[in-house]
């Protein structure tokens, strides 16, 4: 049985590449480690179903952020722990998400483009970079940076055990979750 709690909408904007996904994944597994209703929606997987219709101009890009928060919406008010990961590069997108879900806290996942390029995970930025991808984000595609956002990360300077016990401090300083029971250690 899981424990119950509020509910909560923990939006990570960021470039591709930033690391918002790496950083959700392992944030999941803390969550459900402490027995929380807990749903991870992520751009690449929502893009292959929900908005499978959609592409990347602004209209399309506004269009999947706005179906996103529905859900976003529905889940976080019945107590579950989102988990959304998204570039969401706009930022009158992110006040409306802001306005609709539940306990919104947005983290700003950052690293530098030249760090994200060459990382370049899925081998998009090469591809951007040689024009060959139209509207990619922080080439040919503005990215709005948070200008005040609950949690910034930088993934260029933190490891990612670093970075999820930020927000996992976050959402326990909050009250969002409950806090972690300190492991009994055994008296001599
Ligand atoms: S958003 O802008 O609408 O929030 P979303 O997070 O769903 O974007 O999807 C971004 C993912 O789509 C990237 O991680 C990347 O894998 C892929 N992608 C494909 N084309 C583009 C593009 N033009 N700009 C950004 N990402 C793209």
């Amino acid at each position: 049985m899981a424990r119950n709690i509020e509910g909560f909408t923990l939006w990570l904007t960021g470039l591709s590449g930033a690391g918002k996904t790496t950083i959700a994944v392992a944030l999941e597994k803390e969550l459900r480690d402490r027995d929380l209703y807990v749903e991870r929606l992520d751009g690449d997987t929502v893009r292959q179903g929900l908005t499978r219709d959609l592409g990347f101009s602004k209209e399309d890009r506004d269009m999947n952020i706005e179906r996103v928060t529905f859900v976003a919406k529905l889940l976080s008010r019945n107590g579950v722990a989102v988990l959304a990961s998204f570039i969401s590069p706009y930022r009158e997108a992110r006040e409306n998400i802001r306005k609709e879900t539940t306990n919104y806290i947005e983290v700003f996942v950052h690293a530098p483009l030249d760090v994200c390029a060459d990382r370049d995970v899925k081998g998009l930025y090469a591809k951007a970079f040689a024009g060959e991808i139209p509207n990619f984000t922080g080439v040919s595609d503005p990215y709005e940076a948070p200008e005040n956002p609950e949690i910034v990360v930088h993934t260029h300077q933190e490891t990612v055990e670093e970075s999820v016990a930020k927000i996992l401090t976050y959402l326990e300083t909050h009250g969002l979750i409950p806090t972690q029971e300190p492991v009994a250690v055994p008296s001599s």
